[in-house]
């Protein structure tokens, strides 16, 4: 049956407003609830042997790839390299034997990636394939399949695709530091604990989807705008900048916010909104830091944080966007709903195609 959208006026819109209900869809086939472990839907695979992981996307997909990074490395400390699949072929990257190379795709269709995973099996590299199109070529010529459940992505702009992808390798994360002795039961527990919490986290996003709107106009303006963020969060800056200007054409730049000072803040102004992603946790204090460079050059910045984080750091900021107060494992779940509903709000403030956006495919199946 063709996708409908019920109340929505955009299928982004209801694909963002799905995200708590897809990613509890998806997390039922990676974790057991009754004893709070992970669970992959396909067991038989060893992962203890993994030495080294590869993962390979594009656009959206691949700011889910640096997240897991980040989680791959810090609970498995297993080496891991990124790249964005146009350039991986071209580097003559190094492939050792025993490795596990990860494709990261909604559609399963890329051509940049489909080419890298292709590429990695003739090397003889182990293919996982993290995607949500069950059918799709990846999916086929994978060893290792690891479906999201986010349902049909219709509009151009990922989104549901994007959180889903961010559950599985979660999950995925944490079974290959078990594989590794790296993690015990009770941490495997915890984590899987904090996993089952995004659903209500992320519907608790969403429920400051009205604020949210309001601020599209303050944004609607502008001509440039940053974002900021750290560690895990860094990727969700990128991701919130990739979905400004797909969808509402304003230049939009994603920094480490320690690398501002590097560059970037050579451009602040009173004109320039700079957007910061920084949750409560062990970042927060760096990321506010950063933030209090940029008011002092007469920036204008809109804060994204939970309470806590709002009360401390909030002053004198443009302004504010409360999240509910999460793990920083699943934080960047939560923030990718506030960077993906400020986009969609101002593109409608700007009146743009939201769904089809000019010069964009939702899938790429040219090189
Ligand atoms: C296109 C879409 C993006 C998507 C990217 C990767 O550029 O507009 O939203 O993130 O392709 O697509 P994939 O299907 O491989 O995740």
């Amino acid at each position: 049956a063709a996708a409908e959208k019920g109340n929505y006026r955009h299928f982004m819109q209801k694909e963002i407003f799905e995200q708590p209900t897809v990613v509890a869809q998806t997390l039922r086939s990676y974790v057991h609830q009754a004893n709070n472990s992970v669970a992959l839907p396909q067991i038989d695979f060893d992962l203890s042997t993994v030495k080294r992981i590869t993962i390979v996307a594009c656009g959206t997909s691949f700011y889910a790839a640096m997240v897991a990074k980040y989680w791959f490395e810090t609970f498995a400390r297993v080496p891991v390299d990124i790249d964005v699949a146009s350039e991986f072929r071209y580097r003559q990257p190094v492939l050792e034997d025993g490795g596990l190379a990860l494709f990261i795709s909604q559609s399963g269709e890329t051509a940049d990636t489909l080419a890298a995973l292709r590429h990695c099996k003739a090397e003889g590299q182990t293919i996982g394939v993290v995607v949500n199109v069950p059918t799709s070529s990846m999916a086929r010529e994978a060893d290792l399949l690891l479906p999201t459940h986010a349902g049909p992505e219709i509009g151009v702009a990922s989104t549901k695709a994007f959180t889903c992808q961010l559950a599985v390798l979660a999950a995925l994360a944490a079974h290959l530091a078990v594989k590794k002795g790296r993690m015990d039961r009770a941490e495997e527990e915890e984590v899987v604990r904090h996993l089952l919490e995004a659903p209500a986290a992320l519907n608790a996003a969403l429920d400051h989807d009205e604020d949210i709107a309001a601020m599209a106009h303050l944004i609607a303006p502008a001509r440039d705008v940053l974002y900021l963020g750290r560690g895990p969060d860094y990727p969700l800056a990128l991701e919130g900048a990739l979905k400004l200007k797909e969808i509402s054409y304003i230049h939009a730049e994603g920094y480490a916010s320690g690398e501002m000072k590097h560059g970037p803040i050579a451009l602040i102004d009173e004109a320039v909104p700079v957007i910061v992603l920084a949750p409560s946790g062990p970042l927060f204090e760096k990321t506010v830091s950063n933030m209090q460079e940029v008011r002092a050059r007469g920036g204008q910045v809109v804060l994204i944080s939970d309470a806590e984080g709002l009360r401390e750091a909030g002053e004198g900021c443009i302004a504010t966007i409360e999240m509910p107060r999460v793990h920083p494992l699943i934080a960047p779940l939560v923030y990718a709903v506030p960077v993906q509903l400020l986009a969609y709000h101002t593109a409608c403030v700007k009146g743009t195609d939201v769904d089809q956006p000019r010069n964009l495919a939702k899938s790429v199946t040219v090189e």
